[in-house]
């Protein structure tokens, strides 16, 4: 099957819905006509949700939330779910990026219950993952990101694997300037891959879009994306200008 090319960008903790409002407009002009296959999406904060969807309505940018609960409704206070994010119009979701993981605490348990409920829905699901600097240091990047694809993956049913986009995001590479070499991020994309092979098959694995983040630029993302298994990339601080962002969209293949 063949593989998505996404562009996806990240927003976090930045833009209220005016902001959103603006940038998505700017975006919008700044892609119109552009012959790319790549699908492009913005993943603002929750409050700046809907608003993304209204201002991207026919544009051909999706819009990704950064976080879902994995229950439908109850006692969970300031959480949301998947069904929620569906009802307006949320296309994609971000599961367990490094931050989630590090500053709240998220654990590949949660990551994986994330992912099941979202694969009952419509959304499709971006898993995050990466080792920290300490692990790279240590020799342990294939165990840690081997041992979080298998955590985050598990009782995935095989027929939703196709539904599946995978982030790589090396921790010592997100908002430092530092990015890994092509080569290097290259390498563990085909690691990412092939325990996906592992656990689904080679077949399902070869039809997983698999995105890079950590310091993409305008600058480095062409020769990212021209990598065999580089499907795509997940932006940071490049995505909150238009210019930036429009300019990596153009660099995909
Ligand atoms: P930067 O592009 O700012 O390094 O952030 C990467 C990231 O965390 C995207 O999810």
């Amino acid at each position: 099957m063949a593989r998505r090319t996404i562009v996806a960008g990240n927003w976090k903790l930045n833009k209220t819905t005016d902001e959103t409002r603006q940038l998505v407009r700017e975006l919008r002009n700044k892609l119109a006509g552009l012959d790319s296959a790549a699908l492009v999406v913005v993943c603002p904060p929750m409050t700046s949700l809907e608003t993304a969807v209204d201002a991207a309505s026919e544009t051909g940018i999706a819009v990704g939330a950064q976080n879902v609960h994995w229950e439908s409704s109850g006692a969970f206070t300031g959480e949301v779910s998947r069904e929620m994010l569906e009802a307006i119009g949320v296309e994609y979701v971000l599961i367990g990026h490094s931050e989630r993981r590090t500053l709240f605490g998220e654990t590949d348990g949660d990551v994986n219950l994330k992912l099941l409920s979202v694969l009952r829905g419509a959304l499709t699901p971006i898993v995050c993952l990466g080792e920290v600097l300490e692990q790279r240091e240590a020799g342990e990047t294939e165990a840690v990101v081997r041992g979080q694809v298998r955590a985050a993956l598990a009782d995935v049913a095989p027929d939703h694997v196709p539904r599946l986009v995978v982030a790589y995001e090396p921790v010592w590479a997100i908002g430092t300037g530092k990015t890994a070499t092509s080569e290097m991020a290259n390498d563990v994309h085909r690691l990412i891959r092939g325990t996906i092979a592992d656990m689904f098959g080679g077949a399902a694995a070869d039809g997983v879009s698999i995105l890079y983040g950590g310091s993409v630029k305008p600058e480095n993302a062409d020769s990212l994306m021209a990598e065999s298994d580089i499907d795509g990339v997940l932006v940071g601080g490049a995505s909150l200008e238009a210019e930036s962002f429009a300019a990596i969209v153009r660099a995909a293949p």
